[in-house]
């Protein structure tokens, strides 16, 4: 492995070899730093699939790579067929994420335009590459627009931390650099801001113990892991000021689709009065959907990530089961918080009310 591993960055093109994407793989932190490389589409739809990378901008942007690779490794009029079977193959690795579906979109259409030039992988490549530096540059936008809410409550608490609860890994990691939720965090904490993070453990794949501590840990942000159900007794008891996630898709009247318990925790915060703010980028609106509920595919995952644990042992990444051998099990990945729980959406455009008229207002705003 000839490359570096560029700090803080979940996806990079390797130094000198344009047919390799390199991406953490996510399935093994935080005990163990591995690269997995991705040359083929096949390799693309593998990681996806799989979870060696998750998090919606990040399956975007490995989507856009993947078409890149499809294109880059065939020729003449196997090309045409290879390119609509990459969209397919792509499209069918995860339901929730819109991103998937939108980046594969875009990579499909610069194809269509461009097929009968000679550098047409070219122009897949540039546009892959935009793609990953527009999900970076929103990421860092949302910090912008989020930083003004933690420090806001920050002024109020005269020198105590702001006490900040977030659900699953929506950092860098779910994206390509910053996060969606986490940069407004990161921001705070680089500009001196005290705050503490509680980390929703998040089973079943315990997205933020692994991955969003991890995070944290990497640059020193307070943090405190939590079991999944103790986020309603800690807003009771005052010790939650604002409440920021992810989302994997936002419906154009607000309605948002997160990990599995995501609701449980704007259910709470709506009922102690703590603000619930939704980081996103445009790419994750799905404005052809209105009533999230009704509409946004949910994910079903294997049974076996919720009847055995994973972890280290001392040695190595090991597994045990954790339920009596015959139990039945279901294992939702994601769940829909209505609107009407959501206080602002976070954006890299700005604040935003979860409600259609302001969201189609916002997606047509063009970029400055
Ligand atoms: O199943 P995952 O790990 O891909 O789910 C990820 C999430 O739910 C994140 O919160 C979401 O993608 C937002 S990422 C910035």
């Amino acid at each position: 492995m000839d490359n570096k591993f560029p700090s803080n960055a979940s996806l990079w093109l390797s130094n000198g070899d344009q047919g390799l994407v390199q991406v953490l793989d996510q399935r093994v932190l935080p005990f163990e730093t591995r690269i997995f490389e991705i040359s083929t589409l096949e390799q693309a739809c593998y990681a996806i699939r799989e979870m060696v990378v998750r998090g919606a901008p990040l399956i975007g942007v490995t989507a856009a790579y993947g078409m890149y690779l499809a294109a880059l490794n065939s020729d003449g009029p196997d090309r045409e067929i290879t390119m609509l079977q990459a969209e397919i193959a792509l499209n069918a690795t995860r339901p929730t994420a819109v991103n998937l579906f939108r980046m594969t979109g875009r990579m499909a259409a610069v194809y269509k335009q461009n097929k009968g030039k000679e550098d047409v992988v070219s122009d897949l490549l540039l546009e892959a590459n935009r793609i990953r530096n527009e999900e970076i540059e929103a990421c860092r936008l949302i910090g912008e627009y989020g930083l003004p809410l933690i420090r806001e409550i920050g002024s109020r608490k005269k020198g105590q931390p702001v006490q900040i609860l977030t659900h699953c890994n929506a950092g860098w990691l779910a994206c390509v650099e910053w996060g969606t939720a986490t940069a407004p965090i990161y921001l705070a904490h680089r500009m001196g801001i005290p705050i503490h993070v509680w980390v929703d453990e998040t089973r079943p794949r315990n997205q933020g113990a692994r991955l969003t501590a991890y995070e944290l840990g990497l640059v020193g942000v307070p943090h405190t892991i939590i079991p999944d159900n103790a986020g309603g007794h800690l807003m009771q008891k005052g010790m939650v000021d604002m409440v920021i996630t992810g989302s994997d898709r936002t419906t154009r009247n607000g309605d948002v689709a997160n990990k599995i318990g995501t609701y449980l925790k704007a259910v709470a915060a709506s009922d102690n009065g703590i603000p619930f703010y939704v980081a996103l980028p445009s790419s994750t609106f799905d404005l052809d959907l209105v009533n999230g509920l009704d509409s946004i595919p949910v994910e079903e995952r294997d049974a076996s990530e919720v009847s055995f644990a994973e972890g280290w042992n001392g040695e190595s990444i090991s597994s045990v089961r954790i339920i009596p051998e015959k139990s039945p099990v279901a294992n939702y990945g994601f769940d829909i918080t209505p609107a009407r729980l959501v206080t602002m959406l976070i954006t890299e455009k700005g604040l935003c009310k979860p409600e259609e008229v302001s969201i189609v207002a916002l997606i047509n705003t063009k970029n400055e």
